[in-house]
């Protein structure tokens, strides 16, 4: 899957010095009625009991000027937790998950349901708040990140 080039996202969960998240490439708009996100989280990875225990999450979308935020998340250079908001301004909608003020999109959502099956966890999610900008997407394809212009 390496091979199919999509967007990058930032997974946000938990509140103050519990918060953490995750970069992935696994957020979909699962349906519009109702509006329902979904994620695959490692279940290994320390976004996942934040999620759990907050029942909360936030995919920020992120642009091609973000690259380091994904980085960051994807705890590249042993960042971890609220290190990882570091060097961005955040803010809240209506869950309390984190809303990365310079997105493409913020899709805060509240937990609905959980299917753990083999090493991760699909999320759903109902979307509680959305916030949008303008601007070009980060795309992660064959190990590397660039963008989709013509988008
Ligand atoms: C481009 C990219 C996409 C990723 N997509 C996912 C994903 O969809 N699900 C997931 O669980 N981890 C994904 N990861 C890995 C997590 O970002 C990474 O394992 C996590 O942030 C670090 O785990 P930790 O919080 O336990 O330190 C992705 C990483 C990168 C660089």
């Amino acid at each position: 899957m390496r091979r199919s080039a999509g967007g990058v996202s930032v997974i946000t969960a938990g509140i103050g010095e519990d918060r953490t998240g995750a970069t992935v490439t696994t957020a979909i708009s699962f349906s519009v009625e109702p509006e329902t996100m979904l994620v695959s989280i490692n279940l290994s990875s320390s976004t996942w009991p934040a999620i759990r225990r907050y029942g909360h999450f936030c995919v920020n979308v992120l642009s091609n000027e973000q690259q380091a935020v994904a980085d960051r998340f994807a705890g590249r250079g042993g960042t971890k937790g609220p290190a990882r908001y570091l060097g961005s301004s955040w803010s809240r909608l209506v869950t309390g998950a984190g809303v990365l003020d310079d997105a493409l999109a913020s899709v805060d959502c509240e937990v609905e349901e959980v299917i753990e099956r083999h090493s991760h966890a699909l999320i759903f999610g109902a979307v509680r708040a959305v916030r949008l900008r303008d601007g070009a997407a980060l795309a992660y394809g064959n190990g590397r990140y660039g963008t989709l212009n013509a988008l």
